[in-house]
């Protein structure tokens, strides 16, 4: 036993030696300074094998130089400015840890650098106008942090950016125009902060634009059309702003949109015909707006969707029965709104429905004793409508009472 943990002493030893000879890594100085200030867990003050350490991958003429740094989730604290003494870092990864002070303007020195993430730590002031220099840039994340001031327009010059996410900020002023020049954008977040004015129609000009969320800022002026046209669109969330105007139609060329969520914005007019074209629509949520009309049937033809919330709206006129073809609803909400007429029959083969909340509408007829039949139904709300006489004695009985709320009290006059 004694034998062989010495001999596999000597081994670790040796290999460490060669390494050496061969790496000559130029970084070495840099990562020694670095770990003097952050004492990155796993890095050893005297091990030589520096390309051989954790977190970090070499690159490189004889892999001479640190290519790779990930520090994430290491609640790191202390001047991570020297880290940009690693000149030649490709992908640096900062996210989640407690770094605090201003955002290392040396980073912009970084000139190889392709991913840059700094999201969840405790950076303050503005996002550097150094970094309009990382012209290699494909993916900057600053979520997260206690950033103010605008997004600075030195940074249009980062043509390769493929994901840009400064959402979590306190970041103020407006979506600069030249975010539709960013032609390979794919991911543009930037919920939660202070941003105000409309969104720039030359988005739409982004041709691979996936990913869009805005929600929680000040932003007004309608939902410009443009957003949809190149048709790439998956995730659009504008939840949470002043945005009026009507939903464009041009929603329907995006047949890839899964997730649409608009609630709690001042948009009016009808819900689109064409929303039965978005055949991967899988979340609709567009609840406490102005919508009006009736509810379109040709939400019947997105048969993933999964959620439909159209409550605290105008919408009025019967709910149309070809909602029961959907067969992976989970929740309906459509409560706050004046629709009318019995609650569907269709509805009783909703196989997966959750919750079904029509409270608060002029709905009328009685309560079907088949809702015993709908085996994942936990939520009933059907309080304040014109529904008359009793809850079916059937459901009393064919549903634990704990999981329930049933409340069908009659509309105040
Ligand atoms: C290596 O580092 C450890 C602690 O980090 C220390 O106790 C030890 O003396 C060092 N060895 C040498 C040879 O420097
Ligand atoms: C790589 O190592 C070889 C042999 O040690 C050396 O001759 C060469 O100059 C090195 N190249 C660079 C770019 O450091
Ligand atoms: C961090 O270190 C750099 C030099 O590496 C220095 O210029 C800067 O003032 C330091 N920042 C803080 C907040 O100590
Ligand atoms: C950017 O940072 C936020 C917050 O940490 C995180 O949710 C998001 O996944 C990050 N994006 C990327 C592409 O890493
Ligand atoms: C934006 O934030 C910066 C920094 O907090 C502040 O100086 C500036 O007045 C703000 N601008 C607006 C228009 O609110
Ligand atoms: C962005 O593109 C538009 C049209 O493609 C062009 O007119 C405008 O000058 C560009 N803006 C910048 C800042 O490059
Ligand atoms: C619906 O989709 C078809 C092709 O998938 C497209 O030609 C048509 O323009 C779309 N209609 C609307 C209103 O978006
Ligand atoms: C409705 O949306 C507005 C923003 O348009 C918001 O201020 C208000 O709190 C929302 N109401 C509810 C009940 O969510
Ligand atoms: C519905 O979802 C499934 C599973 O995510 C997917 O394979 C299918 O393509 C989706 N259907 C449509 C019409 O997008
Ligand atoms: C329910 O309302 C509809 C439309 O307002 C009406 O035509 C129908 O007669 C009503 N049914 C009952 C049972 O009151």
């Amino acid at each position: 036993m004694a034998f062989w943990f010495l001999s596999a002493l000597l081994i670790v030893g040796f290999l460490s030696k060669s390494n050496l000879v061969e790496a000559q890594l130029s970084d070495e100085a840099a990562l020694l300074a670095i770990h003097r200030e952050l004492s990155v867990p796993g890095w050893s003050d005297n091990g030589t094998d520096y390309c051989n350490w954790v977190r970090l991958k070499c690159g490189g003429a004889n892999n001479s130089f640190v290519e790779m740094l990930d520090l994430s989730g290491l609640h790191l604290k202390g001047n991570a400015t020297l880290i940009s003494d690693l000149t030649r870092l490709k992908h640096l990864d900062l996210s989640g840890n407690s770094f605090t002070g201003p955002v290392p303007a040396s980073f912009g020195d970084l000139s190889e650098l392709q991913f840059l993430d700094l999201s969840l730590n405790r950076f303050v002031g503005r996002i550097p106008v150094e970094f309009g220099s990382l012209r290699g840039l494909k993916s900057l994340n600053v979520s997260n942090n206690l950033l103010v001031g605008e997004i600075p327009d030195e940074l249009m010059m980062l043509e390769r950016l493929e994901e840009f996410q400064v959402s979590g900020n306190g970041l103020n002023g407006s979506i600069p125009q030249w975010i539709g020049n960013l032609s390979n954008l794919r991911v543009f977040t930037a919920y939660e902060n202070e941003l105000v004015g409309e969104i720039p129609k030359g988005l739409g000009l982004v041709s691979e634009l996936e990913l869009l969320n805005l929600h929680s800022n000040k932003l007004e002026g309608k939902i410009p059309k443009e957003v949809f046209e190149k048709g790439k669109l998956k995730v659009l969330v504008l939840t949470q702003n002043r945005f009026t105007g009507e939903i464009p139609e041009e929603v329907g060329i995006c047949s890839d949109l899964s997730s649409v969520r608009i609630g709690n914005n001042e948009l009016v007019g009808a819900i689109p015909r064409a929303i039965g074209n978005v055949s991967g629509l899988t979340y609709f949520e567009a609840d406490n707006n102005s919508l009006s009309g009736e509810i379109v049937a040709e939400f019947s033809k997105c048969s993933n969707l999964t959620l439909l919330n159209l409550a605290a709206n105008g919408f009025a006129g019967a709910i149309p029965a070809e909602l029961g073809q959907l067969m992976n609803l989970q929740e309906l909400i459509l409560s706050g709104n004046s629709l009318f007429g019995e609650v569907p029959k269709s509805f009783l083969g909703l196989g997966n429905l959750n919750k079904l909340d029509l409270s608060n509408n002029r709905l009328n007829g009685t309560i079907p004793k088949e809702l015993c039949s709908m085996p994942r139904l936990q939520y009933l709300l059907l309080d304040q409508n014109s529904i008359r006489g009793e809850v079916p004695h059937e459901i009393g009985n064919c549903f634990q009472p704990s999981s329930w709320i049933i409340a069908f009290r009659a509309r105040k006059a």
